[in-house]
């Protein structure tokens, strides 16, 4: 058996996902794969919390699954599934349901955020952070590499591992959220309180995965900026800059302090010009590959595949709390 740790991370079926997924997730699932067993999981399932268009839907997951493997995701190294071929996600999900409470999946903010001012809130938005829970414990993972919004719902997902373990005896491993140190949380660029999200109307707060070089350009040129002209990295002072400053760094690789140097003295339309590059640059290779892999028909294969070596893992944890539960296997 590999002595490996196990990485285990979901992605919503967003279809052109944006820049704030893969600087805050994608980047860190990558390298990982060089250290760690990984399962990479598209969750369709959680998509339907919300509503949305069945045609539409499954060009999303196969673009998102697509997305992955352009962006660097080996299929002969992880395991890529989508997260309804393995239906063992779902029954955990329920198993954990009854171990989880009401008042604690009340307390999550990303249901406070997603239902805030709705009339009506599906009762898969409610109960949503369990179906996660059950996606990274049916896989006894070690480390969860998700950005910093992400990190109540990993905490949540100890807490119901640790209450059941407690409860019925020895079954999950509890999971730890691995969140980078910078880049954990890109903000959106018409206002630096906010996190970037495809979910925002305005289209010109976030770059996609598969932006044109022009709408790139157009999108970081017309990015909120803070007031004075000094390229400075002060997050309470100058969020809209450091945001920015933040994204060069992680597309580009240098430090912020170097970047900042290269600045000095100039103003903030050459550094949002050259950032429009840097990110172009970043996203040509994931684009160019992404066509490719869209073309070969691979994702179908990939998939399959996935699930074939992910059920064979997921089928031993089902039947371990099952049976600690008591029932009949
Ligand atoms: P989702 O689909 O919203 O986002 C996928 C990953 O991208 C990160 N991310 C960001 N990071 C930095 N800045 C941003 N602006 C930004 N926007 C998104 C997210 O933190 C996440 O890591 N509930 C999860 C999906 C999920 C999951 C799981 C994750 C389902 N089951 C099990 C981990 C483990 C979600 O909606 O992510």
């Amino acid at each position: 058996m590999s002595q490996k740790k196990r990485v285990f991370s979901g992605i919503q079926p967003s279809g052109a996902l944006t820049l704030g997924n893969y600087l805050g997730a994608m980047k860190q699932w990558v390298a990982l794969q060089e250290t760690h067993d990984c399962v990479y999981c598209v969750v369709d399932l959680h998509a339907l919390t919300v509503p949305s268009d069945p045609d539409d839907l499954k060009k999303r997951i196969f673009d998102t699954a697509a997305l992955l493997i352009a962006s660097g995701l080996d299929p002969d190294r992880v395991i890529l599934i989508i997260q309804s071929h393995v239906h063992e996600h779902c029954e955990l999900a329920w198993l954990l349901s009854c171990t989880a409470t009401y008042g604690e999946m009340g307390r999550m903010t990303q249901f406070k955020e997603k239902s805030e001012g709705k009339e009506s809130v599906s009762l898969g938005l409610f109960t949503y952070p369990v179906l996660m829970a059950a996606d990274i414990l049916l896989y006894q993972t070690d480390l969860v590499p998700v950005g910093a919004d992400q990190k109540q719902h990993v905490e949540i997902t100890r807490d119901i591992a640790d209450r059941f373990n407690r409860r019925y005896g020895p079954v999950f491993t509890l999971p730890e959220p691995f969140i980078p140190e910078a880049g954990a949380r890109i903000m959106s660029l018409d206002d630096p309180t906010k996190k970037m999200s495809k979910s925002n109307q305005n289209p010109n707060s976030y770059v996609t995965l598969l932006d044109t070089p022009a709408a790139i350009r157009k999108k970081i040129l017309s990015a909120v900026t803070d007031s004075g002209r000094e390229v400075r990295y002060d997050p309470e002072n100058k969020a809209a800059v450091s945001n920015l400053l933040t994204i060069y760094s992680r597309c580009a690789g240098g430090s912020i302090e170097d970047i900042e140097g290269m600045y000095a003295g100039k103003g903030y339309a050459d550094f949002k010009k050259d950032l429009a590059a840097v990110v172009t640059d970043t996203l040509r290779p994931v684009q160019q590959r992404f066509e490719d892999i869209c073309a070969s028909g691979e994702v179908a294969r990939v998939v399959k595949d996935g699930a074939d070596k992910a059920r064979e893992i997921a089928r031993v944890t089902l039947g371990a709390a099952k049976e600690r539960i008591g029932l009949v296997i």
